[in-house]
């Protein structure tokens, strides 16, 4: 059987790789409720949103910030891969694991995809927005007017296709990922097993309905 090389600081045991994915699975969703709440101020208005991100971004913590981000996203996708590429190795060996795969749910086995689907998504929404064009604010050409370059995407039908589309998949990653997590780090069991996925299915339709309002909004309404 061909062994993948391991990679330094990414655990080799499929139980730590499974923990390392749940835990940086939470902190990734505490980070998509932060995150959903600070772009309201999208909701308040121009002046209030470039505050909140200009507060953000001029903040000496940000670097820390950003740094842990890149390694909870980081670690959570490298796991994710190894996790099903360690699955389809087993399904070769006809395992009897492939009896229980089989039983999964339409989005527990699509988990790679709307995972890939995401990755692609977060790349081009940080090359549009983090890196993307800097319009000076009005009132303080020190500030950026990152409203102005949202509201001016969300007016462009196939961004906002392409956002929708991209936070639904982001939903169903959810849908499956959110119970798997608690599972695996022993927060659920079988009795608690139903509630659980119904809290999942909760989580996912919360961040997808909630972040697909932003494009639908300003593409509908403008600014
Ligand atoms: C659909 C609504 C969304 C809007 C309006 C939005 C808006 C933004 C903006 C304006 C920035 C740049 C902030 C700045 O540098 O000043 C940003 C950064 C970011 N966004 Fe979003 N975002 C949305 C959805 C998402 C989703 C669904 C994810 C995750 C899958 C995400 C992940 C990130 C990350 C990781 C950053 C970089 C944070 C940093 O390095 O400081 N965003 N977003």
């Amino acid at each position: 059987m061909t062994r993948v090389p391991a990679i330094p600081f990414i655990p080799t045991a499929s139980i730590a790789k499974k923990a390392v994915m749940a835990i940086t699975a939470l902190l990734v969703i505490g980070f998509l409720l932060v995150h959903f709440l600070g772009n309201l101020f999208l909701f308040v208005g121009p002046q209030a949103y470039n505050a909140y991100a200009h507060k953000l971004t001029s903040s000496p913590l940000i670097y820390p910030a950003e740094a842990f981000l890149l390694l909870i996203f980081g670690y959570h996708i490298i796991t994710g891969i190894q996790v099903w590429h360690d699955n389809i190795r087993a399904k070769k060996h006809k395992y009897a694991v492939q009896k229980r795969l089989g039983k999964g749910t339409f989005m527990s086995k699509t988990m790679i995809i709307s995972g890939l689907i995401i990755l692609a998504f977060l790349i081009f929404h940080l090359a549009t927005f983090k890196y993307g064009s800097y319009i000076p604010s009005a009132e303080n050409p020190e500030i950026r007017d990152i409203y102005s370059l949202v509201v001016q995407k969300f007016t462009i039908w196939w961004y906002v296709l392409f956002y929708v589309t991209a936070v639904c998949c982001m939903g169903m990653h959810l849908a499956h990922g959110f119970q798997s997590a608690f599972r695996t780090l022993g927060l659920s069991n079988e009795g608690t097993l139903a509630v659980m996925q119904w809290i999942s299915y909760g989580v996912a339709v919360f961040f997808a309905v909630g972040y697909s309002v932003f494009p639908v909004y300003f593409f509908l309404f403008g600014s």
